[in-house]
């Protein structure tokens, strides 16, 4: 993720989310489907306290299916409301509209029982760098362009995006960050690329990458690799071995492990090991 958190910086960008809050009606929150604990903020819940709440997990196509449904799941038997969506093909956004309405339903019975006007909702885009925040936002501004015929992406100052059913979008003020307390974060960070590679041990992570496939995807690699029994063999050595199978030989016979390494992280991240999940509800109990 190549960006330093300070203090000061965190302290700043806390305080520029709490006065957007207050004029905001609810907060999207965007996760990586595949990493949906890995890719929050952990002080998320803590900084917007109690405005209404979705769960967005974006790249839900680079997922497991199946995981997707599960998250949801587990986010909804919390009484918290969740939605997978794919940024780039648009496959999910569909369902946003209800999904926004739904969270949004209390306040605007409390507005009009106020006899308050329900003006249309202003919704705070939050998420760490990398889970496709500005991918989001320029699908919803797209669509809004692409159904009244206006320019997309229309601005009232530069943070504000008008997108269709006259909502409006206010990007993140501020960088958030990842957990810092969790090594597996960090890891999980850098198999989905949001670390850039120079900043870790690529041949570690590639060796954590394949016990990780060999314990819960073990056929996946096994075809992508042409391997044979992975049974009882180390991440190590699973790479190695995908190393000698796709020629990263160095003089004297030796598998130049970072190649093959970043060959397996390249084709992680592009999905041909298929759509992969990293962690699920039952992995943590929070
Ligand atoms: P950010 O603003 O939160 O930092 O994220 P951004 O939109 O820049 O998206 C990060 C990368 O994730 C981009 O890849 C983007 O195309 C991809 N992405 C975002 N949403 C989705 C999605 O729903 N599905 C898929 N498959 N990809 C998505 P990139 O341009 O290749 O950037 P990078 O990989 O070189 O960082």
């Amino acid at each position: 993720m190549n960006i330093q958190w300070y203090p000061g910086h965190m302290a700043k960008t806390r305080r520029l989310i709490s006065e957007n809050l207050k004029i905001v009606d609810a907060v999207a929150e965007l996760v990586d489907a595949r990493i949906p604990r890995s890719s929050r903020n952990p002080d998320i819940d803590g900084i917007t306290g109690h405005k209404p709440k979705i769960i967005i997990l974006n790249k839900s196509d680079m997922a497991d299916p199946a995981a997707n449904k599960r998250w949801i799941d587990h986010y909804k038997s919390m009484g918290r409301a969740a939605i997978a969506v794919d940024s780039i093909s648009g496959a999910g956004i569909g369902g946003l509209k209800t999904a926004f309405e739904s969270i949004l339903q209390e306040k605007n019975r409390r507005d009009t029982e106020r006899g308050m006007k329900v003006r249309p909702p202003r919704i705070m885009v939050v998420g760490i760098p990398n889970v496709g925040k500005s991918s989001f936002i320029n699908r919803l501004s797209k669509r809004a362009g692409a159904k009244t015929g206006d320019t997309p992406g229309i601005t009232r100052d530069k943070q504000w995006i008008r997108i269709s059913g006259g909502y409006e979008l206010l990007d993140t003020p501020g960088i958030l960050w990842p957990r810092f307390d969790d090594p597996t974060t960090g890891l999980y960070l850098a198999f989905t690329g949001a670390i850039k590679d120079e900043v870790y041990d690529v041949v570690e992570a590639g060796a954590h990458l394949c016990s990780y496939f060999a314990e819960k995807y073990p056929e996946n690699i096994i075809e992508r690799y042409r391997l044979g029994d992975i049974n009882n063999m180390k991440g190590y050595e699973i790479l190695t071995e995908i190393g000698r199978k796709r020629g990263c030989i160095i003089s004297g016979g030796e598998v130049d492990m970072g190649r093959a390494a970043r060959i397996l992280l390249d084709e992680f991240r592009a999905c041909r090991l298929g759509r992969i999940t990293l962690e699920m509800p039952e992995d943590y109990d929070e």
